[in-house]
């Protein structure tokens, strides 16, 4: 059913549902626009309850990734890759696999890693396709952590924009591969820490390395600091979470923070920076586009950019008195908005 709904908004140009009994492969690979170029957009991996959410997510993330590349001005489009994590998923041949799907779209679409992403997977993807970002290629360097220095800009410019000039109180939520960077960089540049992850381990591993403050993943959402920055899955800025949150700013590296536009407009409404996701997250999609479209082998200068457009949004939201969010999204959609004529097929 929200297949066809998707289908039938008309934004969306290619679906393509996989499965493989042999290595339990399972999944979606979703195309949401290619008006400025090949679609990009990372490999999720997750324990989806069924296909149907998994569906919804790979949407949501696919059109998603179109805002934060025309915003990262990369000559591209967006597009997502989501597979089921499951009991009898054979990982390493479901990589292989997937990476044939890949394969066949002969370069409209780029890949790399996500969420759920463990060392090895997109080895095993790029056995089949060299349309993949692997996290261990040597020019690429590590993925997560220029996705990190990215969103890092973005929070530097929300604390200069509200006048924070102290080393800053910064509570991250999830410090997995990227999550685990941003408080590095954090450390680095003096702020006091607190962390939370679903994974004990993870957690306690951030808290050790920076002296952090530890914390339940549900309640870090309400820790009293200047910076809450979520590094998990998407949703958490939502109508029940908004009213009772203790921060200044709001300036994380996960995929659609907000449940719903009004999330972007209550935030707003309280005053409370919130830094759009796709603006400050793309660093990562920033050093992938740049290597394998453009063959550019240093990123450092783009992932700096996000400094000053974050500021822009800021500025611009105040200005006319709506949330950083619709800014956000009227400039990206200013860059690829499909001409008339453009044919999707
Ligand atoms: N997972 C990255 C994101 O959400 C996308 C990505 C694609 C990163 C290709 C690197 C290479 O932005």
């Amino acid at each position: 059913m929200r297949l066809l709904e998707r289908m039938i908004s008309g934004e969306y140009e290619r679906v393509i549902a996989f499965q493989s009994a042999v290595c339990g492969l399972r999944g979606f690979l979703i195309i949401h626009d290619t008006t400025l170029g090949p679609a990009l957009g990372g490999i999720r991996i997750c324990r989806y309850a069924n296909e149907e959410e998994a569906l919804e997510d790979a949407f949501r993330l696919a059109r998603a990734m179109t805002y934060k590349v025309a915003l990262a001005e990369l000559p591209a489009g967006g597009g997502k890759a989501v597979l089921i994590d499951h009991p009898g998923l054979d990982r390493e041949a479901a990589f292989e696999e997937f990476g044939k799907i890949v394969e066949s779209l002969r370069g409209r679409f780029y890949t790399g890693p996500d969420v759920g992403i463990r060392p090895g997977d997109l080895a095993a993807a790029r056995r089949s396709t060299n349309y993949v970002a692997c996290e261990s290629s040597p020019e690429l360097g590590d993925i997560s952590e220029k996705t990190a220095i990215g969103c890092w800009q973005g929070v530097k410019a929300c604390l200069d924009f509200a006048g924070i000039r102290r080393p800053p109180r910064v509570a991250v939520q999830g410090v997995g591969s990227v999550g685990m960077w941003l408080a590095r960089l954090a450390h680095r540049a003096g702020a006091e820490l607190v962390v939370a992850d679903v994974d004990a381990g993870r957690a306690r591993a951030a808290a050790e390395e920076f002296g952090a403050i530890l914390c339940s993943p549900d309640e870090i959402l309400f820790a009293v600091c200047d910076v809450l920055s979520p590094c998990a899955l998407g949703g958490v800025m939502r109508s029940a979470v908004i009213p009772r949150l203790r921060a200044r700013i709001v300036c994380g590296s996960a995929n659609n923070v907000l449940e719903s536009p009004e999330a972007g407009a209550m935030l707003a409404a309280r005053g409370i920076l919130y830094a759009p996701d796709f603006l400050v997250n793309a660093g990562g999609v920033i050093c992938g586009g740049e290597f394998h479209l453009l063959g550019i082998r240093d990123c450092g200068p783009s992932l700096e950019k996000i400094y000053g457009r974050t500021r822009r949004v800021l500025e611009a939201a105040a200005q006319r008195g709506v949330s950083t969010a619709q800014i956000a999204e009227e400039l990206a959609e200013a860059r690829w908005r499909r001409p008339a004529t453009h044919c999707s097929v």
